[in-house]
């Protein structure tokens, strides 16, 4: 579609200058459309959406599905009904294409390989090559471990050093420190990046060597801007890292709840005890008067036994 529309520009009897203009507007145009590009994470399927209703009203048809202009996915069909399918490594599209229309191509799973490949559609009419129907771009990414950091101080120098370690990820990313949310002086910092065995993730290890003082902050960041991404370690400069601090306050937090909970429970169950007691004295109380009340109707009705003897 793009070169369609850039041959179209060019070919308008314009000045050089303008044209040349165009070309270059043209250009722009074109790098801008190629930086939609579908994301797929790595070890998901991966969706290259493309629509094209009226395809499914022609007759017999075949249609092909090409990665950087090698062919991955074919598929002809005689009046609605799917004749013949050829793909590589199971890629494929919807059954009901033709009716729907939904010609979008299905990657069972996404590979750090595939990053930045071109996807297009062709029709295919005998040996008759057309422009493509859809063109997609395939961007590739996976998620990073949360950073670690830790410190290895030198006997000889003042100078510590500090290692930041993730893996997992990928394209590779960008890591950058902050001392006290500074920057740390230039060369101070050496970062590696290793594809992980068997795959094409990313082992990243940085290392920051700096003369400072304790009890500062220093920070890893690790960004992965296709998978929108931005993990920072913090590392306090004592004893304790900062993530070990966030624990121990967790630690209090929840001692705290616990006591407080306590009290509320031994108050209850204090109260509840008192209510208890009140409530029995008073039920003896009412007991007690009535024993003595009904002794004294007892007595009342008794005859006197001195009377019975005389
Ligand atoms: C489709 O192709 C078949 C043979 O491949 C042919 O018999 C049939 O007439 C064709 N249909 C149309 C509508 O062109
Ligand atoms: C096209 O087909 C795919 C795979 O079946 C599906 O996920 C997608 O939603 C469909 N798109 C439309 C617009 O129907
Ligand atoms: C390809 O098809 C178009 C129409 O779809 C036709 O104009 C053109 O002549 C064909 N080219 C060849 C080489 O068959
Ligand atoms: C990544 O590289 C570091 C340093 O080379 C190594 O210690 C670590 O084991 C590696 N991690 C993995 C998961 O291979
Ligand atoms: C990243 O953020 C942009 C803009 O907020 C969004 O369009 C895109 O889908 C996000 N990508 C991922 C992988 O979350």
């Amino acid at each position: 579609m793009c070169a369609l529309l850039c041959v179209g520009e060019g070919a308008m009897p314009v000045a050089p200058w303008r044209g040349a203009a165009l070309l270059l507007c043209c250009l722009c145009l074109c790098a801008g459309l190629e930086e939609e590009c579908v994301l797929g994470i790595v070890g998901k399927p991966v969706l290259l959406p493309c629509l094209h209703p009226s395809l499914g009203k022609s007759w017999n048809f075949s249609i092909e599905w090409r990665k950087n202009d090698k062919a991955v996915f074919r598929s002809l069909w005689d009046e609605d009904e799917n004749v013949e399918t050829w793909s590589v490594n199971h890629v494929r599209i919807p059954t009901d294409a033709p009716s729907s229309g939904n010609f979008s191509l299905e990657l069972p799973s996404a590979h750090p390989k595939h990053d930045g490949s071109q996807y297009s559609l062709f029709l295919l009419s005998g040996d008759n090559q057309s422009a493509p129907l859809c063109t997609m771009c395939l961007r590739i990414g996976a998620s990073f471990r949360v950073p670690q950091v830790e410190r290895k101080d030198s006997n000889e120098s003042d100078e510590s050093t500090y290692l930041c370690q993730t893996s997992g990820g990928y394209p590779q990313p960008v890591v950058y420190w902050l001392v006290n949310s500074q920057e740390p002086p230039n060369g101070s910092v050496w970062t590696e990046a290793e594809e992980l065995p068997g795959s094409h993730l990313y082992n990243i290890t940085s290392q920051l060597t700096v003369n400072i003082s304790k009890d500062v902050t220093v920070s890893c960041t690790v960004d992965n801007p296709p998978m929108n991404e931005t993990l920072t370690f913090k590392y306090r400069e004592s004893r304790n890292p900062v993530v070990r601090r966030a624990s121990e306050g967790m630690w209090i937090f929840s001692t705290v709840l616990c006591v407080v909970v306590a009290i509320m429970v031994f108050a209850g169950v204090y109260y509840q005890i008192h209510l208890d007691r009140i409530s029995k004295k008073r039920k003896k109380e009412s007991l007690k008067g009535q024993r003595f009340r009904y002794m004294e109707a007892a007595e009342a009705l008794m005859p006197e036994p001195r009377e019975t003897d005389v």
